[in-house]
């Protein structure tokens, strides 16, 4: 019989993006029964997935790697203990199903002694009907067992990455994510793009407190903080310091937009400070293990040198990526604070003061609209964060970014765009150049009218636009005239 998955399961195992099997349940390519999908359907959808190859996955996971700067071994398989309990935990099923299966043996061994009991103390007429029962009996056992179905590849997949990873659904909001290796519940929640209330993030502050409804977690890091008695015994644990041994349902706080990000400000160190080309810098900062920055995805944070001296920049990597910081700084936008990184005045290993975060140039909560992403220079900065924001967190089914480059260095990070472009089915890019000059208005006009000539009707989108602010202007007025309702678009000035 075929087993019935949840889309996130079923995504995984084939490996494609969840937006792209919800594109084909909604076109009829594909069908659903309550969210779920058999696998008999699944592999009829995608009869080239090789199972025994997982290399869409493996392609698209890589991907993810090397844009968030990971590495794969990193979260390979969970710790022993894990192991060991999600190894119990399936033993336990299987003998749950083998008992199961003598029982029904059983039973039907009886059915056939007790037909046999019948047929020798009857009459002749009931007794022949008695024995061509029993021989019918006999016929469909041999008939049965004699056919097999196959091995369904799926399930026994399935079962696998049960024991390599948890599958994790939060209430109220309904969020999935995975959880691998050693990752805490929180680290995983973090990487799938969910904005898990925390503070700490290392056991100290309690923040990441939450009620497990369903399932069972296991401690792997010491916390300082204690829960009450009470709490322990309600189910309650902190998501930074434990890890699913079984599948779970929990119930947890999220943010639901900038204003319940509280400000924080943390002393970072740099990892690189390095030229992506004459104009633009990549700054690379690194916070401590005990106090990883709250953001939500293309929001800015002010940075401030010790001696003095700061500048307030968009995030430019997305809170997906642990500990890791990253800024584009613009040669020409970034004042005395880039001019001084520009200088050399910035060296790996250097503090730099990070206060925030601020803005509400951030994704749409519940947007599963496709969306339109237009950065001119350095406005790239918070749109990549809000990009690989979006494809952790896999709710959108189309994604297009445009991009506009005034300088004659042309797009920096362009390889970076076009493998997303070749790895995500769900993501176009078009890469522009224009003349830098003080009138926006034929540079924006120029966008625009691609976008037009792309899709007749942009209405339908989120827009997200990113750049100076003559460009930012003259793009949201024009986009405004052409249909974009003004709470389907959002603007950041650089
Ligand atoms: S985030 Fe502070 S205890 Fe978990």
């Amino acid at each position: 019989m075929s087993q019935l998955l949840t889309l996130s399961r079923a995504a995984r195992l084939i490996g494609v993006t969840r937006a792209a099997l919800q594109k084909r349940i909604k076109d009829g390519e594909l069908p659903s029964f309550d969210g779920m999908v058999a696998s008999e359907d699944l592999l009829r959808a995608y009869p080239s997935a090789r199972l025994e190859d997982d290399a869409m996955l493996e392609r698209l996971t890589t991907l993810k790697e090397e844009a968030f700067g990971k590495r794969v071994r990193e979260r390979a398989l969970p710790n022993s203990l894990v192991l060991a309990e999600r190894l119990f935990e399936q033993s336990r099923d299987l003998a749950d199903v083998r008992a199961h299966l003598q029982r029904y043996h059983a039973m039907v061994v009886r059915l056939q002694e007790r037909i046999e009991e019948e047929a020798a103390s009857a009459g002749s007429e009931t007794r022949r009907a008695l024995e061509r029962l029993g021989s019918l009996l006999q016929e469909e056992l041999e008939r049965t067992l004699g056919e097999l179905p196959p091995t369904d590849a799926l399930a026994v997949m399935d079962d696998m990455l049960k024991v390599m990873s948890a599958h994790v659904v939060l209430h109220p909001s309904r969020h999935e994510f995975f959880v691998e290796g050693n990752d805490s519940i929180l680290d995983a929640a973090l990487r799938a793009g969910i904005p898990l209330n925390f503070g700490c993030s290392s056991g100290s502050c309690g923040l990441c407190k939450a009620r497990v409804v369903a399932g069972q977690v296991q401690k792997i890091r010491h916390h300082d903080y204690q829960l009450s008695e009470m709490e322990r015994i309600q189910g309650y644990c902190l998501l930074c310091s434990h890890t699913p041994v079984s599948d779970l349902v929990i119930e947890a706080l999220e943010a639901g937009g900038p204003a319940d990000i509280p400000e924080q400000q943390i002393a970072a160190r740099v990892k690189t400070a390095a030229p992506l080309t004459d104009r633009v810098m990549l700054l690379h900062l690194q916070t401590p293990r005990s106090s990883r920055l709250r953001f939500l995805a293309g929001q800015s944070v002010t940075l401030g040198f010790p001696a003095g001296g700061e500048a307030i920049l968009p995030i430019a990597s997305c809170p997906c990526d642990d500990r890791n910081l990253q800024f584009h700084l613009d040669r020409e936008a970034g004042g005395i604070f880039a001019e001084r990184v520009f200088a050399g005045g910035l060296r790996s290993g250097d503090t730099v003061t990070v206060r925030g975060p601020w803005g509400d140039f951030v994704l749409r909560q519940g947007g599963q609209h496709p969306l339109l992403f237009i950065a001119c220079d350095a406005g790239f900065a918070p749109v990549k964060s809000l990009v690989e924001h979006a494809m952790a967190a896999d709710e959108s089914d189309r994604i297009h970014l445009y991009r506009l480059a005034t300088g004659s260095d042309g797009h920096y990070l362009a390889n970076l765009c076009r493998a997303w472009a070749d790895a995500l089915d769900n993501f176009s890019y078009t890469a522009l150049l224009a003349d830098r000059g003080s009138d926006w208005g034929p540079t924006a006009d120029k966008v625009v009218s691609r976008l037009t000539e792309d899709y007749a009707d942009i209405s339908k989108f989120d827009v997200y636009v990113a750049g100076p602010e003559g460009f930012v202007g003259q793009v949201t007025k024009s986009l405004s005239l052409r249909g974009v309702a003004i709470d389907r678009l959002s603007a950041c000035v650089i």
